[in-house]
Order: structure tokens, then sequence, then C-alpha cells
């Protein structure tokens, strides 16, 4: 086997993936409470909220409050995403320190879920990331739909390529390389994420899965191979795109966690904490949640 990285960076999208789905609005306070849960588990890394429309994902309307009662955590960074100008000085009031615009592969789901081409996409993110950069802030950028689109199938690997390196070259300094609907299989990670680092270092790419065929795990693994080390992830395996319906949760951060534990690769994540985090937010929910670690230590 290829030599795997010694470490991995995870970052958790649970307040913001996978939350921003829930049909049942969930306070204020739980999520701050998720939130401190998912610091004391050791995660650096957490996309809080989305300073989006509030029309577009009512979930995530008290952006502002979740970003402003934010802990005090030495060491963890806290981001949002953040579409448009609005978005943005939304986030700088907040005091959030980094953003995530996001984009696609795929023109019919940027449509459907940020009302834009892609290349509009691209036009109003250039000011957004020049003025965050300005600001202060750092940014990092998604592309959607990276190997199959629920609208068009099969997604080209090339185009993969132009819009991670566009936005690369507009000032972000991550592209999350995402499986929005979970069916990428390994071969597809080799292929489109192999194709895409021949131009891009890997220190600049994520990966950002989820797992409603259940290939999530094996395709971080194809990650690992090609030499990837961030990794995003939902606590519980909650999540899912309103604007790509029938795509389930992301890869649960617990199997994730799991799996890397048993490899001797580093994360810096405490297994249990991080299922205290996941079984806060299960109760609130009032459901069980897809991720297996959970399930093994909460059997029905
Ligand atoms: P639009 O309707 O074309 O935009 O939406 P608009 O500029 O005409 O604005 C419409 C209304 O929204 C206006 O209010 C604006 O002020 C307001 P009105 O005049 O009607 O009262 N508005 C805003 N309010 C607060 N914050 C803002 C903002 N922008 C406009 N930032 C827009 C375009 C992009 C705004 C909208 O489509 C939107 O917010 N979409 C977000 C959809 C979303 O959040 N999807 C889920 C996140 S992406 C994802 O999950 C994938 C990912 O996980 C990776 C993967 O898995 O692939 C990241
Ligand atoms: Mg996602």
């Amino acid at each position: 086997m290829a030599a795997l990285p010694e470490k991995v960076t995870i970052i958790e999208v649970g307040p913001r993936d996978g939350l921003q789905n829930e049909k049942e609005s969930v306070p204020t306070a739980t999520k701050l409470a998720f939130i401190g849960k998912l610091v004391e588990a050791g995660l650096k890394h957490i996309e809080a909220t989305s300073f989006v429309s509030p029309k577009a994902v009512p979930q995530l309307a008290d952006a502002m409050e979740v970003a402003r009662g934010l802990p005090a955590a030495p060491g963890v960074t806290f981001s949002a995403l953040a579409p448009n100008e609005k978005g943005l000085d939304r986030a700088i009031e907040s005091g959030i320190r980094r953003i995530a615009v996001f984009t696609a592969a795929s023109e019919s789901f940027t449509k459907k879920n940020i009302n834009m081409t892609i290349a509009e996409s691209l036009a109003v993110f250039a000011p957004v990331v020049s003025k965050a950069l300005a600001a202060g802030l750092s940014v990092r950028g998604y592309v959607s739909t990276s190997f199959v689109c629920l609208y068009e199938g099969d997604i080209a690997k090339e185009k993969v390529l132009d819009v991670s390196q566009r936005l690369l070259d507009m000032g972000v300094d991550e592209v999350a390389i995402s499986d929005t609907i979970g069916a990428a299989s390994p071969k597809d990670v080799f292929d489109t994420v192999g194709f895409v680092l021949q131009r891009i270092p890997r220190d600049k790419i994520a990966l950002h899965f989820h797992d409603t065929y259940g290939t999530a795990l094996a395709n971080v693994l194809a990650g690992l191979q090609l030499g990837i080390a961030t990794f995003d992830a939902s606590a519980g395996g909650l999540g899912g795109c309103p604007y790509a319906p029938g795509a389930s949760g992301n890869l649960a951060t617990e199997d994730l966690v799991y799996m890397l534990d048993r490899m001797g690769i580093a994360t810096g994540v405490q297994l249990d904490k991080l299922v205290e985090a996941s079984t806060l937010i299960a109760s609130r929910l009032n459901r069980r949640l897809p991720s297996r670690q959970w399930q093994r230590l909460n059997r029905a």
C-alpha cells in the first residue's frame, strides 16, 4: 500500500451541513451546546452555520446568533458559508474569521442551489473573496457535484479541475471537492481527484463525502491513497442539501475517526467525546442517527 498521511485534519460540518436539512427548527442554544461538545471532542475546524438567504435555508436563519455565541476556543477555527456579498457582510459583522463560498461542477445543481450559473457564481465570488481577505478572513471554496449530479449524471473531471483552479486563482486557500449526492465510488475518486492532483497540490484539496450508498469511507481510503489529508464529516452522519433531494447524510465523523484511529492515523479527536456530541443532538432531534459508532453505543 502507498504511504498514507500520518495525520488527517477533519473539518466538522455537522452544525452546518448536518443541520441545514432538518425540518424542525433547532433552537440556537441547542446548536451552541452541540458545537461546545464538538470542541470538547477535540475538533479544531468546525463549520458552524451559513450566512445564506433565510428563505433558502430557514434552519440556519439564526446564523448571526450562532456565530456570536460561539465559545472562546483557542486553536479552533469556526467557519460559515457565504454565497454573496450580503453573506460576507453578515459574516464579518458576526465576528467569524473564515467563510466558504460554494459553487458546483454541474450547471443544473448550481442553478437550483444558488440560482446562478457556474460562471455567475464565480463572478459573484471574486469580489467576495477579495473583500474577505482584505478584512483578514480566510476563505474555503466548495465544488459540489464533483463526481455525479442528480440532474446531469456523471461529471467531467476537466470541469472539476477548471472550477477548482478558478476558485484557487481568486484566493481561496482550500477547495473541497464534494460528492453532494453521495454516489461516488473509489474509482471516481481515483479518476477525478487523481486528475485534479496533476495540476493542484494535494494540500489545497479537501474531500467532502455524503454517504447515500455507503461508499463514503471507501472513498476516504481512496483519497488517503492519493495523499489527501483533509476530510469533511458530520457528527452522527447528519446532513444533506435541501437542493439535492434524495441525498442522505454526510460521512459520520465517528466512523471516520474510528477508521483512522484503527489505521494509526492521528486526528486529535476523542471518539467517546464525539459520540457524546452526537447523542446530545440526537436527543434534541428525537431520533436515531446513521453513524455506525453511534448506533453501536446506543442500541435501541
Ligand atoms: P436569489 O433569490 O437568487 O438572490 O438567491 P437574491 O439576491 O435575489 O435575494 C433573494 C432574497 O434573499 C433577498 O431578500 C435578499 O436580500 C436575500 P428579499 O428582498 O426577498 O427579502 N438574501 C440574503 N439574505 C441573507 N443572507 C444572504 C442573502 N443573499 C440574499 N447571504 C442565494 C440566491 C444565493 C442568496 C440563495 O439561493 C441562497 O441563499 N442559497 C443557499 C442555498 C444553500 O445554502 N444550500 C445548501 C448549502 S450548499 C451544500 O450543502 C453543499 C455542500 O455541503 C457541499 C456538497 O455536499 O456538495 C457545501
Ligand atoms: Mg454537503
